[in-house]
C-alpha cells in the first residue's frame, strides 16, 4: 500500500493538462468513485491495525495533494484570458511601462510640500535674466566676482543678458511686483560656468524661500528652518547656524544639520564633524527691500536658498552629480515616491 501511495504521489507531481477536459479526466482517473486514490481508501480496511494510523495519514495527504493540484489546474484555465485564434483580445493594445518621477522632482516636491504647510506658495521666474534681477537688486557690488564671466554664462553683453546663477533672482521679481506680506518658495534651475565633475555641474537646481512682513525676525527664520529640517530628515535632526556672508542678507548664516548618516557621531560623509551644510539664509538686507520698492522701515523679512541636488544627495546618498542629468533609467527607476 505504502509503495502504491508513493507512486501515485509522484504521478500527481507530474500532472499537466492543456484543457479543462484534461483536468476533468485527471479527476476521474484518480478521485472519482472508481478512481485510483478512491480504490486505496476502499482497500484501507485490509491494512493491519497497527499500521492504520500511519497509512491513514498518508492516504489523506495523497488525496488532498491530488485535489489541490487539480483545483489549481482548473483555476488556471478559468483565469486564462479569452483566446481567439491564438491572440488575447483582452490585453492592452500597446502596453506602456509606467515611468518614475525624477529624484530631483521628488525632493523638490517634498520641499514645497513641507513649506506649503506653513503658508508658503510657489513662484517661478525666468532662467534667462538681466543683470539687475540676478545681481543689481540683490546688493551685489559692481565688481563682485559672481558677475565674472568665469562664474556666469552670458547670452549677450551690454546690456547684459545672462543665465541666472541662483533662484534668489526670483525674489527681485516678486518684491517689485507684489506687496507684503509675501511668503513664497521659488524652485528652479540655475546655471554656473563650472567644469563638470562628480561634484559640480554647469546647471543645478535650487529652492529659494522669501518671507516679508511686519516684525519678521531671525527667530522666525530659525523656527521655520528647524521645522523644515525635522520634516525632511527626521524628528531627531538638529540644526546649527554659522555666521556667513551673502550680499542680499544681513545678518547671513549657513545652516548645517546633524549628519543624517551617522546621527551626528561623525563619519566619512560628514568628514567626522557630525554636521553637514544644507543651505544659506539670512534677514533680507534693507538695501534689497529698498531697491525693490519695499519700505525697509516698515517691513523686514528672511530669505533662504538651498540646492536640490545637495538635499537629494543627503537623502539618497547619490555619489555622482552627473547621474542626475544622464537619464539612465537604471538609476531613475530606483526612485519611487508619492511626490
Ligand atoms: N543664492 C545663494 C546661492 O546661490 C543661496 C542663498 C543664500 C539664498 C542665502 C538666500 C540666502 O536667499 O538668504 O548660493
Amino acid at each position: 500500500m505504502q509503495e502504491k501511495i508513493s507512486q501515485l504521489s509522484v504521478a500527481i507531481d507530474s500532472f499537466t493538462a492543456s484543457s479543462v477536459e484534461e483536468v476533468e479526466a485527471l479527476r476521474i482517473k484518480y478521485l472519482s468513485k472508481k478512481g485510483e486514490i478512491t480504490a486505496l481508501f476502499n482497500d484501507f480496511r485490509n491494512v493491519p491495525n497497527e499500521q492504520k494510523r500511519e497509512i491513514g495519514q498518508l492516504l489523506n495527504q495523497l488525496r488532498d495533494k491530488a485535489q489541490d493540484k487539480i483545483n489549481a489546474l482548473k483555476e488556471s484555465f478559468e483565469n486564462a484570458q479569452v483566446h481567439v485564434a491564438g491572440s488575447d483580445l483582452t490585453r492592452t493594445a500597446d502596453p506602456i511601462a509606467l515611468g518614475t518621477r525624477h529624484p530631483l522632482s521628488i525632493v523638490k516636491n517634498e520641499i514645497i510640500d513641507i513649506f506649503s504647510r506653513i503658508g508658503f506658495t510657489v513662484a517661478e521666474g525666468p532662467e534667462v535674466e538681466d543683470d539687475w534681477h540676478v545681481f543689481g537688486a540683490l546688493n551685489f557690488a559692481p565688481e563682485h566676482p559672481a558677475r565674472d564671466m568665469q562664474d556666469t554664462f552670458f547670452v549677450e553683453k551690454n546690456p547684459d543678458v545672462l543665465l541666472r546663477t541662483h533662484t534668489s533672482s526670483v525674489q527681485s521679481h516678486i518684491m517689485t511686483t507684489q506687496k507684503p506680506p509675501i511668503r513664497v518658495l521659488c524652485p528652479g534651475r540655475v546655471y554656473r560656468n563650472e567644469a563638470i565633475s562628480y561634484r559640480a555641474h554647469c546647471f543645478f537646481h535650487q529652492v529659494e524661500g522669501l518671507y516679508i512682513d511686519k516684525d519678521v525676525s531671525f527667530a522666525d527664520l530659525k523656527q521655520a528652518l528647524l521645522y523644515f529640517a525635522k520634516e525632511m530628515f527626521g524628528e531627531n535632526t538638529q540644526i546649527r547656524l554659522r555666521p556667513s556672508y551673502f550680499p542680499f542678507t544681513e545678518p547671513s548664516a549657513e545652516m548645517d544639520i546633524s549628519c543624517n548618516l551617522c546621527g551626528g557621531k561623525g563619519c566619512n560623509f560628514c568628514k567626522h564633524t557630525g554636521w553637514v551644510e544644507i543651505l544659506g539664509c539670512g534677514m533680507v538686507d534693507p538695501n534689497v527691500l529698498e531697491a525693490c520698492g519695499i519700505d525697509s522701515k516698515v517691513y523686514t523679512g528672511y530669505a533662504f536658498g538651498m540646492g536640490v541636488e545637495r538635499i537629494t544627495n543627503l537623502k539618497y546618498q547619490v555619489k555622482d552629480l552627473r547621474l542626475f542629468s544622464e537619464n539612465d533609467v537604471r538609476f531613475l527607476q530606483q526612485f519611487k515616491s508619492a511626490f
